[in-house]
């Protein structure tokens, strides 16, 4: 089906987040949805990001299917394609309201979808047509993400439910989390399988990225950044994985530049790179030469934590894509146990601390640090992920 959905060329399509979705995941967010709405008969659906309508071509499922994109040649085509939905061509994120979409207030409404997930300030500027789209967006709804504004685009229609695929950084990050407090203040997390942003083939070529298939109901309590803590997500053909079983990283060192707090009688060791998330630990250094905007500094009652990171680095490969978007995990205590694996092994395999210090070769240190990582894994993810370790 993706073939069929390539009007755009490679600017647009970053720039609309146009990567429609596989039939597979289509299907499953209508299983999680029939699973958990027992009357979607009752209801109307609307995609308001619904590209050539993938979401919508399902027959005699709800009271009525409503269709919004921006794109005049993806409405053009959905058109074509399906009959019995009510398209229009639109920015959904501006005069978000009921009655733009002609929904009445009385319906019954689902949104269901898979919106453009864009983090616009990377968006390709000047390039596409009308380069004011992002600019116009409703203020209450505006934030630095596409995909996170069409979330709060939901709560504005007061959809009854939202069945959506979305990152999972949008919950289990606290700044994003933060920012989407409109949505999370009216909508509680239901149900939801996570899926591996390789599903679509053609972002396949980026760092595989974990995407949230999610079923939000309006719920006048809402949820805390701890329910979502707490919250046991299932993976797609795999087991299941909760925040809180993990300790971090950022509850034993700074994960910020910190050059502002250090005091005189702070003698900093080594320099070290912002830490972000283990996608970002992947892509970026650990310890550096240079003083830079970005640099934590390094004292040495917290080198072997950030000894630890830099091994971790070497590891990473090996993590399961859906914990990308958590800090570095660890199991302090048994870190401790054997912390000095970790500061050997990084002196001696990186090259900015081996011309820094000198500390003693320790030859099982590898051996250690596998069982250890074999360990961490295996004890809170399942055997399968203690595997990659031997
Ligand atoms: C990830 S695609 C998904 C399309 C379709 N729902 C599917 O799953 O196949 C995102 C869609 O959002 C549309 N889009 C981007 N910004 C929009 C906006 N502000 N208003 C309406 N549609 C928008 C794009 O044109 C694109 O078709």
């Amino acid at each position: 089906m993706n073939r069929n959905q390539e009007h755009l060329n490679y600017i647009d399509t970053v720039n609309l987040g146009s990567y429609y979705t596989p039939e597979i995941i289509v299907d499953l967010a209508y299983s999680i949805l029939q699973k958990n709405v027992p009357s979607i008969k009752d209801f109307t659906i609307l995609d308001s990001s619904c590209g050539y309508g993938s979401f919508l071509a399902k027959k005699n499922i709800a009271k009525r299917l409503v269709g919004a994109d921006i794109d005049e040649k993806a409405i053009f085509e959905a058109k074509k394609r399906i009959n019995g939905v009510d398209f229009t061509c639109q920015n959904s994120l501006v005069n978000v309201c009921r009655k733009n979409l002609v929904i009445k207030n009385d319906e019954k409404l689902i949104a269901i979808g898979n919106p453009p997930y864009n983090d616009t300030t990377s968006i390709i500027r000047n390039s596409i047509k009308d380069v004011s789209v992002q600019d116009k967006i409703d203020s209450d709804i505006k934030t630095r993400d596409l995909g996170m504004s069409f979330l709060l685009s939901y709560n504005k229609v007061q959809a009854d439910y939202v069945c959506v695929l979305h990152p999972l950084s949008y919950l289990i990050k606290k700044a994003n989390f933060a920012l989407l407090s409109r949505f999370a203040k009216n909508y509680k997390l239901i149900d939801g399988i996570i899926i591996s942003s390789h599903e679509f083939s053609n972002t396949s070529r980026g760092m595989a990225f974990p995407i949230l298939v999610a079923l939000y109901r309006r719920d006048q309590n809402g949820m805390t950044y701890d329910y979502v803590q707490n919250y046991q997500f299932k993976v797609k053909d795999d087991g299941f994985f909760r925040l809180k079983d993990f300790d971090t990283i950022i509850n034993h060192v700074q994960k910020y530049p910190n050059k502002k707090y250090l005091n005189g009688n702070d003698k900093p060791v080594a320099r070290f790179w912002t830490l972000r998330d283990i996608n970002a630990l992947k892509r970026n250094q650990t310890f550096i030469n240079s003083d830079t905007y970005n640099t934590v500094y390094v004292l040495m009652e917290n080198l072997p934590y950030y000894c630890y990171i830099d091994v971790f680095k070497q590891y990473a490969d090996k993590m399961p894509y859906f914990i990308g978007n958590c800090d570095v995990i660890i199991d302090n205590e048994k870190f401790n146990e054997i912390k000095e694996c970790f500061v050997a092994h990084s002196v001696h395999t990186n090259p900015i601390l081996k011309n820094k210090f000198k500390f003693r070769e320790i030859p099982d240190a590898k051996l250690k640090i596998d069982n250890y990582f074999k360990e961490l894994l295996g004890s809170k993810l399942g055997e399968k992920y203690a595997k990659n370790f031997n």
